[in-house]
């Protein structure tokens, strides 16, 4: 569709996704999980205003280091990616680390390079309020928002050179090899050469940190897992009983992720409206997989940003090396 704009203040916000066909896109992809053996969801359905809060709140628990490690390493680093990249464009793919986001804003903007701010999420109403508060804390920047899927629609984001484009907090971990190729291509071909990508990713480490990490004693993960139940009963007309599944974490050493997962304590039946009444069966002990959260080598990640036509330049972990930012360049 024809992207609509809002100028707002120093703030445009562009919007390249109808909400309706985002809809489509949705139902499509859960009903592909949904229908596949084991059956799976799209993470997404975790983010709706409940979900977040608790997404929030996980990010706070003793157990859960990926958020704190990757803020301390922007905290120290930034302004060497600052120098490194003399960016004048930030763009940031996802939203939920603008905080983290920030540090960066802060740094380019320091380092007098900074015009423009492009955030890009799927949700208006997220992407507007994190905007506008950015273009209150940076007078005279540009913040250029863009309502699109980073799945689909890379290519509408603006580039044009010295652009640092950054995909933070391991977001990149839900998605599967192949997803991950896809993806890896189109920031390629989004980025001008000479272009840079930061990204951050979650790395391999001792398997009991992994699990508590995505099994706390509170209890929130579960919680968080469960949500996404409530919310396809309310977004797809489905009939889950979020009471009838327990909290499942597990570590795939061979595809080294964890995958998180709802097991039926007894026999389900779901009927799903907004998928032509599709029926799902799930038997006592079966499981549906919510999310898959991988986790990588140093050697991994720069050998998949090669092999998409990326340079990796520098790299940071946090003191304790749980995880890794990834500073690298089109050539
Ligand atoms: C936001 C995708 C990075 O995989 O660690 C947290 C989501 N899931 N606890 C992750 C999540 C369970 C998180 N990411």
């Amino acid at each position: 569709m024809p992207p609509t704009t809002d100028t707002t203040g120093t703030v445009r916000v562009r919007v390249h996704l109808d909400p309706a066909d985002w809809s489509r896109h949705l139902a499509e992809e859960t009903r592909r999980g949904l229908t596949d053996d084991p059956p799976w969801t799209p993470p997404v359905w975790f983010y709706d205003e409940v979900g977040s809060h608790l997404f929030d709140r996980i990010t706070r628990l003793d157990e859960y280091y990926p958020t704190e490690a990757e803020r301390s390493i922007l905290a120290a680093r930034s302004d060497e990616i600052a120098h490194l990249t003399g960016a004048r464009t930030l763009v940031e793919l996802g939203s939920g680390t603008s905080d983290k986001t920030r540090l960066l804003l802060d740094a380019l903007w320091a380092a007098g390079t900074l015009r423009t701010f492009s955030p890009v999420d799927v949700s208006e109403e997220v992407l507007r309020t994190a905007a506008t508060a950015i273009a209150e804390g940076y007078p005279g920047i540009a913040v250029d928002a863009v309502v699109g899927d980073f799945g689909r629609h890379l290519d509408r984001i603006p580039t044009g050179g010295r652009t640092l484009l950054a995909f933070l907090g391991s977001t990149i971990g839900n998605l599967d090899p192949d997803q991950r190729r896809a993806f890896l291509a189109s920031v390629t071909d989004a980025l001008a050469p000479g272009d840079w990508f930061l990204l951050g990713t979650d790395l391999v480490k001792d398997e009991a940190r992994l699990l508590a990490a995505y099994d706390d004693a509170a209890g929130v993960t579960a919680a968080f897992n469960r949500n996404a139940l409530v919310v396809m009963n309310r977004e797809l007309g489905a009939d889950f009983d979020p009471d009838a599944y327990s909290h499942r974490s597990h570590w795939d050493p061979v595809e080294h992720r964890i995958e998180m997962h709802l097991v039926a304590d007894r026999d389900q039946r779901v009927t799903v409206r907004g998928l032509d009444d599709l029926v799902v069966d799930l038997g006592a002990g079966e499981q549906l997989r919510t999310e898959i959260s991988t986790k990588f080598t140093a050697e991994g990640v720069e050998h998949e940003l090669l092999a998409a036509g990326l340079e990796p330049v520098s790299a940071w972990t946090d003191p304790a090396g749980d995880v890794r930012l990834t500073l690298a360049r089109r050539p």
